[in-house]
């Protein structure tokens, strides 16, 4: 099969490597219909997060079941399925707790937690391929119904639709309450439209990318620019000096100031001002515990100096980690079928696979309009 293959920092192609295969009963192969690009694959592309050469990449997957294990009963053949970035066991006692992003056994390594085509979540291939191998398919398969309809929405389900819903669970969103999400990139835009389904009377998000700021206003949001001036003054203004309830992180540690420097504290030091005494934060974007690019000595080691004292003082909540999307995934697939959640909406550009070097490259540059790119590998 062809797959986009990680052969360096910057440097990915599309090659021809084996198909994959049933290895255990409670496998399935998926022909892929949708793969996207994800922020977070900008991170070992950067060459910040160390990865091994000839992986395939690709955790944001959905497609038709082609071929199911001997043990699989509850997924068939021909099946439309999303597939959770987290791959998990479903039986340790994470998965049964909920946390299938922290599964027990899924990880060769013995770390909790495992997925597709990205380091340290274990040796499973990514799908930016046209065939993915799925382990546990019963548990980790979403059925969507049959067809070709809603594509571009189911395929957020795999990762940053649950990711940002996730974001605004952490940050405690519910009815009435305002939120700030630092962030546009495609996770920040679905904690956005999350705020707004959670019934949120305030959305601000802030970036300096316009055209990333542009389409958090298409789903109600108030966009701050980074750029034009204090952003924590700016938010504090617009509420009437109470600053937000709640407050979402959806940059990560390579959050940079306007001129391009890098801050790994400026976010969340950003964010401990304008979130209220006792209000809550949602920590979704990637922190990782070594940094080889990282800006300073105590980042290189996941060392984030931020503000704790005034987070202490004012008594703010702070979640974080990733996302265990099996917790949200069915839910908001329901949203989507009933007209209720737009979250391909963001989509920029349909690709096929041969494009994704490409795509790669624009993409981390944040070339204008390059929001988020979704390969078709069968196109
Ligand atoms: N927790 C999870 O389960 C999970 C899942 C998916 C992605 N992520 C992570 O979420 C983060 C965002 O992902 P994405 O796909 O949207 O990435 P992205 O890189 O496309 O978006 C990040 C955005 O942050 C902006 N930014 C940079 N510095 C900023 C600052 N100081 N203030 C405000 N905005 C700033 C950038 O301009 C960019 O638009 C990444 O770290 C990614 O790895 C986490
Ligand atoms: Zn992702
Ligand atoms: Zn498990």
């Amino acid at each position: 099969m062809k797959a986009v293959v990680y052969n360096g920092p910057f440097d990915v192609s599309v090659e021809n490597v084996a198909d994959p295969t049933i290895e255990k009963p409670l496998d399935a192969i998926i022909r892929i219909t949708s793969a996207n690009i994800c922020g977070s694959d900008l991170h070992p592309y950067e060459g910040r997060a160390e990865f091994d050469s000839g992986m395939v990449f690709g955790h944001e997957n959905m497609g038709i079941v082609e071929e199911v294990g001997a043990g699989v009963d509850r997924i068939t053949v021909g099946d439309r399925v999303s597939v959770p970035f987290n791959l998990a066991c479903g039986t340790c006692r994470n998965c049964n707790d909920g946390f299938t992003s922290a599964c027990l056994r899924a990880n060769p390594s013995g770390q909790p937690g495992a997925g597709y085509g990205y380091p340290q979540m274990g040796p499973y291939w990514g799908g930016q391929a046209e065939l993915l191998r799925v382990p546990w398919a019963d548990f980790n398969l979403l059925k969507l119904p049959e067809g070709t309809e809603h594509e571009l929405d189911f395929t957020m389900l795999s990762d940053i639709f649950p990711t940002g819903y996730h974001a605004t669970e952490l940050a405690k969103v519910s009815p009435g309450k305002s939120v700030a999400v630092f962030g546009a990139g495609p996770v920040g835009l679905m904690a956005a439209h999350s705020a707004a389904l959670r019934g949120a009377s305030q959305v601000f998000v802030v970036d300096f990318e316009p055209d990333r700021l542009a389409l958090a206003e298409t789903f109600g949001a108030t966009a701050v620019d980074l750029s034009t001036g204090d952003v924590v003054e700016a938010i504090m203004d617009a509420t009437n000096g109470r600053g937000v309830d709640s407050g979402v992180e959806a940059v990560g540690y390579q959050a940079h100031d306007a001129t391009g420097q890098e801050h790994p504290a400026l976010v969340m030091d950003n964010l401990v001002q304008v979130v209220r005494a006792t209000g809550a934060i949602g920590v979704v974007g990637v922190y990782n515990p070594v940094d080889p690019g990282g800006a300073t000595e105590e980042a290189k080691e996941g060392r984030i100096a931020f503000d704790f004292g005034t987070a202490f003082t004012k008594g703010v909540s702070i979640g974080t980690g990733q996302c265990p999307v099996k917790r949200y995934n069915r839910e908001l697939r329901d949203l989507i079928i009933h007209g209720n959640a737009t979250p391909g909406s963001i989509v920029s550009h349909e690709l096929s696979l041969d494009e994704a070097p490409h795509a790669f490259d624009q993409f981390d540059k944040r070339v204008d309009g390059w929001t988020k790119v979704v390969l078709h590998p069968a196109a």
